[in-house]
């Protein structure tokens, strides 16, 4: 157990986590991509008890997906992260009381629950002086996704923590690698305002074969190749050449009302790319001019409303990543 000494009575710090993609097609668990779009808002208040307490941890929350998340600690990703911060460096010695302001959409493939975690961590890492390094911030976050996919995975949590492109390795130990964005990308989520089940990644991680064929696999891996060099040289084209997912999309996007059609008509109208954002069901394309994310994002609306289907669509930049706002 690390012991953590710090004099504070009573101390607070608010942090910013932003929206993030997963997978970019090919990159399953591997790549995420933050985006500057939507942020969950995470303030941490600890005051110091005279002794020991077992349940040392409140959660509120407020804001647009308020309503759909759980105050309980071990179902929350918040709770989950912070409890477990809370065990390893034993802090029961304060009371921690956790407000997330819920702006990011549940459920629907915009890395919701990672940022809620990911700001977790960072205010913990700051208020208590942790001195983590990225990779341990980058690990206690992904115990959040444990809430929603029901296993670690850290692509939407790395997108979230750093920003920009990030390529996550947990074989055989996690690393990961950390590349800007050219700044000419721009990204359009077209996020259908359709049921989704409760804890969506887990639902939508069960639709995958678990046995893939050597031959998707060779195609999949190639692609992944392409966008890595493509962010690596800052080649829009290069990247936009690898958005192509043989494996995952087949069957996820049976999940995801008109998919087919709205990805043939993203592309005619301009997408240089177009994949399912993270576990779905919202689908992202991605493109290097404003102008003309524009218009994609009226003719996603468009193809929804044909279905008798409402649909909010992001126009998106790369985002820098997470941040402490302020700490007193
Ligand atoms: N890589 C994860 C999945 C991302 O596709 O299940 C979830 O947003």
């Amino acid at each position: 157990m690390i012991k953590v000494d710090i004099e504070t009575e009573f101390s607070e710090c608010t942090a910013h986590a932003p929206a993030s993609t997963a997978n970019l097609g090919p990159g399953y668990d591997v790549f995420g991509l933050g985006l500057d779009v939507l942020e969950d808002i995470v303030t941490v208040k600890i005051n110091k008890s005279p002794k020991a307490i077992k349940n040392n941890l409140k959660i509120i929350t407020k804001g647009h997906g308020k309503k759909n998340i759980p105050n309980d600690p071990d179902y929350n990703t918040s709770g989950i992260v912070a409890k477990k911060i809370i065990s390893e460096y034993n802090l029961y010695n304060y009371r921690c009381l956790i407000e997330i302001e819920k702006n990011i959409p549940i459920g629907y493939g915009m890395g919701s629950s990672a940022a809620s975690a990911v700001a977790t961590a960072i205010s913990f890492n700051a208020l208590f002086g942790l001195k983590m390094d990225e990779n341990k911030l980058l690990d206690y976050s992904a115990e959040g996704e444990l809430a929603s996919a029901g296993v670690k995975h850290y692509d939407n949590i790395a997108g979230s923590l750093f920003g920009n492109f990030v390529v996550v390795k947990t074989y055989p130990r996690l690393e990961f690698i950390k590349i800007k964005a050219p700044n000419d990308l721009i990204a359009v989520v077209c996020v259908p305002q359709i049921k989704v089940p409760k804890k969506k990644t887990e639902v939508s991680r069960g639709v995958i074969p678990k046995k893939v064929l050597l031959e998707k696999t060779v195609h999949n891996i190639a692609n992944a190749c392409s966008i890595v060099a493509g962010f690596y040289t800052q080649d829009m084209n290069m990247i936009c050449n690898g958005i192509n997912d043989c494996i995952i999309e087949p069957f996820r996007k049976k999940m995801i009302p008109g998919y087919d059609k709205l990805k043939k008509r993203s592309i005619e109208e301009g997408a240089m790319a177009f994949t399912i954002s993270g576990a779905g069901p919202s689908s992202i394309a991605f493109l290097n001019s404003r102008k003309k994310g524009l218009h994609l994002a009226e003719v996603m609306r468009e193809e929804y409303k044909k279905l008798d289907i409402k649909c909010e669509t992001y126009l998106t930049k790369p985002s820098d990543g997470s941040k402490i706002v302020s700490k007193k």
